[in-house]
């Protein structure tokens, strides 16, 4: 274990009393924040704070402790205790408990004890005969109390107490008392907990003519109280100090490393409320100064709320009158110093504001602490007195009583909130898990960027970027190279903003929810932000960032090429009456080699026949060629060959040819071709091999520009131009069926290539009009999609990825795969219209094409023996496999990301959509038409992105009962 774990924690408080209540008598216990810890942990936090649980008489919420070694019986027993604890450690959590170490309940022992006259416990209290002692000591509870002293009439003295009455201050004069409380936290700390919060630390030691508050005696205490706990259990368990304060007196806490490990930022606190609502950031950037210069390892524990009130203590007067004049102006929200409010009602239920806090609470320097509820932005009830409008119970559900408990509602420790616009009915985790753009979800997401650069922002160096305009907090973190940019707009107004960013010329700033690169640094750097916006930046050098190849443009190195032995012209190789059988062999296998290399192609030759080839050029020599293609089965390709008698720079080289010089390339990714072929299409061409007729047409424009989207498919200014590289007899069909479907997102051809022989007629390519926008082909665009969603994945546990996160990073690739699924169900019905009976897609996803968002279908398959359900089959897989390669290009991606993704896009978005769409279906035979699909593919080539989406299917099918039911 990391000694300095604290330093990169996520802290979660919460009250057990508050959170889940197992056994239904009305108050949360440990068994059900047991069966909660899911849920933590798919928040993204790491470590817990447990407000007190221990016997208690519940008069301060129980602060007020009666029994430091008892659990307070409805919360459970010690074994409920333990077995929380056990399961939050295997889940990698660490838990932090009170320590309530200034007063006891009266209830104590120790006080009853202590109260009797001539007592030996009288010592462990702080008694006077006159309330005069201590003059001057302020009350902190002046809502409720008049003096910290009380009169006991059994004692027949005055004890001391700085909150309620009912809360005698121990007596750390008393080396006894400190020993009492030493044992305590050996206690806790021998069952395995991993810190403490130091409860109301600052008052531990009275002096006349003092504050009685951060006296050197309080310091020395805890340094003392570290040390037994180091001398005890070595480095590891901390200590939390709630010293509220002003920063000059809350930095002794720290000592020189040797007093507490953690100290709230009570000093940062209130005036981050300020900035906000003076949309300026000088307070913050003055209390982060005020707050720098820690020990090493020390550090600040950030909050924005917590149990009590939002606490104006240590803050001017008149930053006082302006807090409270803005975030409560109704007094009834006022206690004591402060304002009783939860988050999300303070910030008036500005979800900008929230985003914005949040934002600022997990990348300051600390570590942050989130009050439980406020990740879904619950609400306060404020006639419940005292605090306890903060601390309602949780809200999990809109079932009764919040889904906390099945106790009749008069049974409760305290009520949900069930009025207004926080209502339960409305703000719970339940609903908030189902949506991606629920509070709780973007807390998540940020929580998972905070996880994912832990050390940076927790241990990082902080350096504010002194930006002109004031309404901006802009600073710089970085810890062991990593550099990150932090940038928040304070005003509810879009800004506009220059930042000084000197010591990063040159890099890019990669935004972190999206992963995307934006402009390289040059020059002050120019952003705007919106509303209440915020941005985070990873500061990446160029060399750094990523960018993709397909697999297919990949070239063979040429000292690899094989070698053809050739002595006169190419025609040898291509032409039956001429063929020189040596050399067409070594030609053929060095093209079933290139094949098999290339990933593209669906058959992975073992061996290659030439069926046919005619010359379009003579010099140099460009063939178009009919090749067999065999490998268990048989297909039919076109491939374009061109011979070169120098070498060239282009793509496609797979053959040198000696003693006569040259070179030979398969141009089927070379674009050229394209608009070459395009360009004789529309000229008309006319050809004749030994066996066929080649008649070309092309009615539509002729484009200065073709992209190729993938060998055989090629677009640009209005057309596209798809090639029968794989000539599977889906081309007739196409050109056949789809000008009869009368559907918008369908594109039907113009122009074609026929090869014909007597009556036999193929369709060796197609052209036809494209819409305007910037083509894309479906897969290329699946994959595309499935890396940007996958990368915001990036670094998530994956029990944390709950459906609400998937949806949000695959958002787009999600909509993809419903349109899909729609267009297939509507293709299917028209299909059956036109051609009768089972009349299929029999293509995956090559045959769609994507522009601005709409998604056309170019070509059909060949008319093939199948089942809608195999049509479904292939997109699924095809939308799998792309999801599948995406993660094999990312690093440090949870293994399961891929098939959780799969699952969450093909079970839920596609085939739900087509179930939707389509008029009958039956799910029966889904799954194993998946397997058999999936079969097929591996046969065709096997690649583990192929075998892991087989082995999923597999498991899916066994774990589906068959047709014959379980
Ligand atoms: C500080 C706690 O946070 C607060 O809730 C409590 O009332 C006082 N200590 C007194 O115990």
């Amino acid at each position: 274990m990391d000694p300095l774990w604290y330093k990169d924690a996520v802290i979660y408080q919460l009250h057990v009393r508050s959170f889940f209540d197992a056994n239904n008598d009305g108050y949360g216990d440990f068994e059900g924040l047991r069966q909660k810890l899911p849920y933590l942990e798919a928040l993204g936090v790491d470590t817990l704070w447990l407000m007190p649980f221990f016997q208690s008489p519940l008069r301060d919420d129980g602060y007020d402790i009666s029994d430091y070694y008892q659990i307070l019986p409805v919360h459970g027993t010690l074994e409920d205790f333990k077995r929380f604890l056990d399961e939050a450690h295997d889940r990698g959590m660490k838990v932090i408990i009170e320590l309530v170490l200034n007063h006891t309940s009266i209830d104590h022992p120790w006080f009853q004890e202590a109260r009797k006259p001539n007592s030996p416990m009288r010592d462990f209290y702080v008694w006077s005969d006159t309330p005069e002692k201590y003059k001057g000591v302020r009350v902190i509870f002046q809502d409720f109390e008049t003096s910290n002293w009380t009169f006991d009439p059994v004692a027949g003295a005055y004890y001391w107490h700085r909150f309620y009455w009912h809360q005698p201050d121990l007596n750390w004069d008393n080396p006894e008392v400190e020993k009492a409380m030493h044992q305590v936290m050996f206690f806790w700390a021998d069952l395995g907990v991993d810190g403490f919060r130091l409860d109301a630390i600052p008052y531990l030691y009275e002096r006349e003519g003092t504050s009685c508050e951060n006296l050197p005696e309080t310091i020395e205490a805890v340094k003392r109280l570290r040390k037994a706990l180091e001398e005890r259990y070595g480095p590891g368990k901390v200590l939390l100090a709630e010293a509220n304060m002003w920063p000059e007196e809350t930095l002794p806490y720290f000592g020189d490393g040797d007093g507490v490990h953690m100290a709230y930022n009570f000093p940062l606190m209130p005036r981050i409320f300020m900035a906000l609502r003076r949309e300026d950031r000088g307070p913050i950037e003055t209390m982060l100064k005020e707050t720098e210069g820690i020990p090493e390892t020390a550090q600040w524990a950030l909050f924005l709320r917590n149990h009590d009130e939002l606490t104006l203590e240590k803050v001017t007067e008149e930053e006082r009158e302006f807090l409270w004049e803005v975030y409560a102006p109704d007094p009834r929200f006022r206690i004591n110093l402060g304002i009783r409010r939860r988050l999300m009602p303070l910030l008036g239920g500005d979800r900008r504001r929230f985003e914005l806090l949040h934002a600022l609470l997990f990348t300051l320097k600390g570590t942050p602490i989130l009050y439980y509820g406020d990740e879904i932005g619950m609400g306060d009830n404020p006639f419940l007195g005292d605090r306890n409008g903060v601390r309602t119970p949780m809200q999990w559900s809109a079932d009764r009583n919040a889904g906390f408990s099945r106790a009749p509602y008069h049974r409760l420790f305290l009520p949900p909130v069930s009025e207004g616009p926080y209502s339960y009915h409305f703000v719970n985790v339940e609903a908030q898990e189902q949506s991606p753009h629920s509070h709780l979800n973007f807390v998540r997401r940020l929580l998972a960027i905070r996880q994912r650069h832990a050390k940076t922002f927790g241990r990082g160096s902080l350096k504010l970027l002194p930006v002109e305009n004031r309404r901006i907090l802009a600073y710089l973190r970085e810890h062991e190279g990593e550099r990150i940019l932090v940038v928040a707009n304070l005003s509810r107004y879009t800004q506009a903003l220059d930042l000084p960013l000197e010591e990063a010329q040159g890099l890019v700033p990669v935004e972190l929810f999206s992963q995307s690169p934006f402009p390289p640094v040059e020059g002050p750097y120019r952003l705007t932000l919106g509303p209440h916006g915020f941005a985070l930046f990873a500061l990446t050098p160029k060399e750094a960032i990523r960018v993709q190849t397909p697999d297919w443009a990949e070239e063979a190195p040429p000292e690899e090429v094989p070698l053809v032995p050739l002595e006169e012209g190419p025609e040898v190789l291509f032409v039956e009456t001429m063929k020189e059988e040596r050399a067409q062999r070594a030609f053929l296998r060095a093209l079933a080699q290139v094949l098999r290399d290339r990933s593209w192609l669906p058959l992975k030759p073992e061996r290659v026949e030439v069926l046919d080839a005619i010359r379009l050029e003579k010099d140099p020599p460009l063939y178009l060629t009919l090749l067999e293609l065999e490998n268990h089965t048989r297909r039919t390709a076109l491939l374009p060959i061109r011979y070169s008698p120098r070498r060239e720079e282009a793509p496609g080289l797979f053959a040198r040819t000696r003693p006569r010089e040259g070179y030979l390339y398969e141009l089927s990714q070379d674009p050229g071709f394209y608009a070459y072929l395009l360009k004789r299409l529309k000229e008309g061409l006319e050809a004749r091999s030994l066996k066929a007729y080649y008649r070309g047409s092309h009615p539509g424009p002729l484009p200065q520009n073709l992209t190729l989207l993938r060998p055989g498919l090629a677009a640009g200014e209005g057309v596209w131009l798809q090639v029968g590289l794989v000539q599977d007899g889906g081309l007739d069909r196409t050109l056949e069926v789809l000008p009869r479907l009368d559907l918008p997102w369908v594109l039907p051809p113009k122009g074609r290539l026929l090869w014909e022989r007597g009556k036999e007629r193929r369709v060796l390519a197609l052209t036809g009009d494209l819409p305007e926008g910037e083509p894309k082909e479906a897969f290329a665009l699946a994959q595309a999609l499935a890396a940007e969603g996958l990368s915001r994945l990036q670094g998530h546990p994956p029990e944390g990825l709950s459906p609400g996160l998937l949806a949000e990073a695959l958002r787009e690739l999600e909509a993809l795969a419903r349109l899909l699924g729609v267009r297939l169900a509507l293709l299917h019905r028209s299909l059956a219209e036109v051609e009768g009976g089972f009349s299929l897609l029999n293509r995956g996803l090559g045959a769609f094409l994507a522009l601005e968002g709409e998604v056309y279908l170019l070509a059909l398959g060949p008319k093939e023996e199948g089942s809608p359900l195999m049509d479904l089959a292939r997109l699924a897989y095809d939308l799998e496999r792309a999801v599948e390669l995406a993660w094999e290009d990312l690093e440090g991606a949870h293994p399961e990301l891929p098939g959780l993704a799969a699952q969450f896009l093909v079970e839920g978005a596609l085939l739900s959509a087509y179930r939707d769409t389509a008029l009958e279906f039956s799910e029966e035979g889904w799954p194993e038409a998946m397997v058999a699909w999936a079969e097929a593919q591996l046969h065709r080539e096997e690649k583990p992105a192929r075998r892991r989406i087989l082995e999923r299917w597999r498991e899916k099918a066994k774990a589906t009962p068959g047709p014959q039911g379980p």
